[in-house]
């Protein structure tokens, strides 16, 4: 099979990324290598995600691309897969306006990748195979990780919370976990291949094991993780704040290897939002889980949050609970969004839906405040040292390393390639907004 490559191209949340290294372990079982040129491959893999705004523009455009070399080289394999293709009117419109492309499934199949090129390269078929929900949870598939010294690990697939503006519920399906003793033996296995640093995944991780009624918790995985040698730091995403219990709160000042930063969207200042939103918390409520993680941290925990600027029937009052929240919780980074309709969830019907222009205004004003408390934060690293996990050369400027410290942030310095995959202490030199730099010191 010499000379077969395959192009993956993901888009979306590293829940996305984990199942593209999945699909890129499933083709290399098959006996296909990677290439960076699309021109150069036998099957092109595009990963798609539903969840950011014009979502399905940036796939079509991406897609109408491919179109030539689909005619160049009719042996070339176009599969599509992921969140979007579990929506009824993206399929339709695939197959009107894109009839070439080879392969649709869906989030629910990828194990199935394999059989399915086998029928097109075989049948010379176009084949659409998405499944409605899960059939059970699949152990044992490769995966080609992006590191060999951090791993991804799915704890947890589809989420039961049905935020009424989100699509993942309608497209990952419902919740179920995979059992403690399958995780616990990956981690196993991937610390003897080198991993040092693992990131648990689940769209909603606190509430592991709960729909399938296991023993164990979330929290009790972690400890059994803690235990495992070689595993140097422990990360989780996401948590739902309905769902941190005081047991996690407390890990995270027993546990030495968890990580000192927390991922945990927020989506409103606002109650009163935030009910319309059906989250099943209030401000107070996040704002106690907040005041308890840095109680039982002495305050060294980063927290980072997403957010939604414009929901319908924000006013201004609830927005400005928003930037409040944000002067108060003072977050170490954000991800913000506008908020969009996604065809087919709860507020698509809401009729109070606000204007673009009101929406970017108060989204600059949240990213103001969002800055400026970075760089307060940032700033205050000068002179500290930091665990820094050295992930490779920074993109910017091919002499410099990049890494990343317990809490999340990333350190820019220079060093020599052979640290890379190596947790170094690091002296910070500067704290700039979206990043720090540095210098490898000695340890103190
Ligand atoms: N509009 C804007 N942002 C959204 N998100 C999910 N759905 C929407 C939407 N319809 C954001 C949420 C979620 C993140 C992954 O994407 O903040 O936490
Ligand atoms: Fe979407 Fe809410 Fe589930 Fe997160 S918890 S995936 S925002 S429905």
């Amino acid at each position: 099979m010499d000379g077969r490559f395959y192009y993956i191209m993901t888009f979306g949340c590293q829940m996305n990324e984990h199942d593209s290294e999945i699909m890129a372990g499933l083709l290399e079982q098959m006996g296909y290598r990677e290439t960076t040129k699309r021109a150069e491959a036998s099957i092109i893999l595009i990963n798609t995600c539903s969840i950011r705004e014009n979502a399905d523009k940036r796939f079509f455009g991406t897609l109408g691309q491919l179109k030539r070399l689909k005619k160049e080289n009719s042996d070339l394999i176009v599969a599509v897969c992921g969140c979007m293709m579990q929506q009824e009117h993206i399929i339709e419109t695939i197959k009107k306006k894109y009839g070439w492309v080879d392969i649709i499934f869906g989030t629910h199949n990828i194990h199935t990748l394999p059989e399915l090129i086998n029928r097109v390269i075989n049948d010379r078929q176009r084949i659409i195979d998405v499944w409605e929900e899960h059939r059970g949870v699949f152990e044992g598939l490769p995966s080609k990780r992006l590191y060999p010294f951090k791993a991804f690990v799915n704890i947890t697939f589809g989420c039961n919370n049905f935020c009424t503006y989100c699509i993942v519920p309608y497209t990952r399906g419902r919740e179920r976990s995979r059992k403690p003793e399958d995780i616990l033996a990956e981690v196993k296995r991937l610390a003897e291949d080198g991993v040092k640093e693992i990131t648990l995944l689940g769209q909603n991780v606190n509430s592991y094991g709960i729909a399938d009624g296991f023993e164990k918790d979330f929290t009790d995985l972690i400890y059994e993780i803690n235990k495992i040698d070689g595993i140097e730091r422990i990360r989780f995403m996401t948590s739902h704040p309905k769902d941190i219990s005081d047991k996690l709160i407390k890990a995270f000042g027993e546990c030495e290897k968890l990580a000192a930063h927390i991922h945990l969207p927020v989506q409103s200042g606002s109650t009163r939002v935030l009910t319309r939103m059906n989250r099943h918390y209030t401000r107070e409520d996040y704002l106690e889980a907040v005041r308890k993680l840095k109680e039982v941290t002495d305050g060294n925990i980063a927290i980072t949050t997403d957010v939604i600027v414009g929901f319908p029937g924000e006013t201004e009052e609830d927005f400005e609970e928003t930037l409040s929240l944000f002067e108060q919780v003072k977050y170490d980074s954000a991800f913000t969004f506008l908020y969009s309709i996604r065809k087919g969830t709860p507020a698509e019907k809401f009729e109070d839906q606000i204007p673009e222009t009101v929406k970017h205004e108060r989204f600059n004003r949240l990213r103001n405040v969002l800055d400026v408390g970075m760089a307060e934060i940032n700033k205050a690293y000068e002179g500290r040292i930091e665990k820094v996990l050295v992930e490779g050369r920074s993109a910017r400027n091919k002499s410099t390393l990049t890494g990343r410290t317990s809490s999340m942030k990333i350190v820019n310095f220079e060093g020599k390639p052979d640290l890379i995959g190596r947790i170094v202490p690091v002296k910070i030199t500067e704290g700039k907004t979206y990043s720090l730099f540095g210098e490898v010191c000695d340890e103190v």
